[in-house]
């Protein structure tokens, strides 16, 4: 692999290209040795670990998210962390990042556009069974009884969900405190928030959860 093939994983990449739509932009890249020198001075010290892996995770997350901006043709910025977590994106904007040891992965978009965005990747691997329970409330769990990989598919959706949400409504969510609905391409919340979802499955599994600014207006 050369050039910057060598930052993508060919099948995650085709599994991105119909995930969203037009209004968010989605990218990924595999953590490379050194990507933690591309946490600049302002986000260095809001990343509270000082594991190498992490740091390295966050600084690949930070280069796809610099990347995102250049495509969204907005200025190029320093995407800190605040205090409560989340990534802070310039004014206008939302985003989400995730990262496991291999791939990080980001999401953007106008806040005119989407009021709520967030993102998660997992391993495309079936979850424990004493994690299923956790994860799936009664009714999402026949599903995912009769497919190794639904209960990894629930906590990834749950997962961006969560980071949809927070930014905007900071509120602690539970597993149970979301349902989704799969066919529909949905999750609603317990206080009553309602998401639209799409997934991507790959060597890994990514979830995209959002609300869309018209209909959070309307709603
Ligand atoms: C937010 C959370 C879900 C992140 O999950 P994770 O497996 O630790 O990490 P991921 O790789 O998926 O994502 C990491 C990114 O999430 C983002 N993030 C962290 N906390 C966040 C929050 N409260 N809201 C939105 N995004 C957040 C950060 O940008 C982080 O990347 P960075 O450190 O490089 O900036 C988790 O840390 C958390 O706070 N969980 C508590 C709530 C929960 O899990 N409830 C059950 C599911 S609903």
């Amino acid at each position: 692999m050369t050039g910057t093939n060598a930052v993508h994983d060919p099948a995650l990449a085709r599994a991105l290209v119909s995930l969203a739509p037009p209004a968010i932009l989605v990218d990924h890249r595999l953590i490379a040795t050194g990507d933690e020198n591309a946490l600049l001075a302002e986000e260095a010290d809001t990343i509270p670990s000082s594991a190498i892996a992490i740091r390295r995770a966050s600084g690949a997350a930070r280069i796809v998210g610099r990347g995102l901006l250049d495509r969204l043709g907005c200025p190029r910025a320093a995407l800190p962390r605040a205090a409560s977590g989340e990534v802070r994106w310039p004014p206008g904007l939302v985003g989400s990042f995730a990262h496991d040891e291999r791939v990080a992965i980001a999401a953007l978009a106008r806040a005119r556009d989407i009021a709520a965005l967030g993102i998660d990747i997992e391993p495309a691997a079936p979850l424990a069974p004493e994690v299923l329970d956790l994860v799936a409330i009664p009714r999402e769990r026949p599903a995912a009884a009769n497919d190794p990989l639904r209960g990894r598919l629930l906590f990834c959706i749950k997962e961006a969900v969560y980071k949809a949400l927070y930014p905007r409504d900071r509120e602690f969510l539970e597993f149970h405190d979301i349902a989704v609905d799969m066919a529909g391409q949905t999750a609603v919340t317990r206080q009553g928030r309602a998401l639209r979802i799409a997934l991507g499955v790959a060597t890994h599994v990514v979830a995209l959860a959002w609300i869309e600014t018209a209909g959070l207006q309307k709603g």
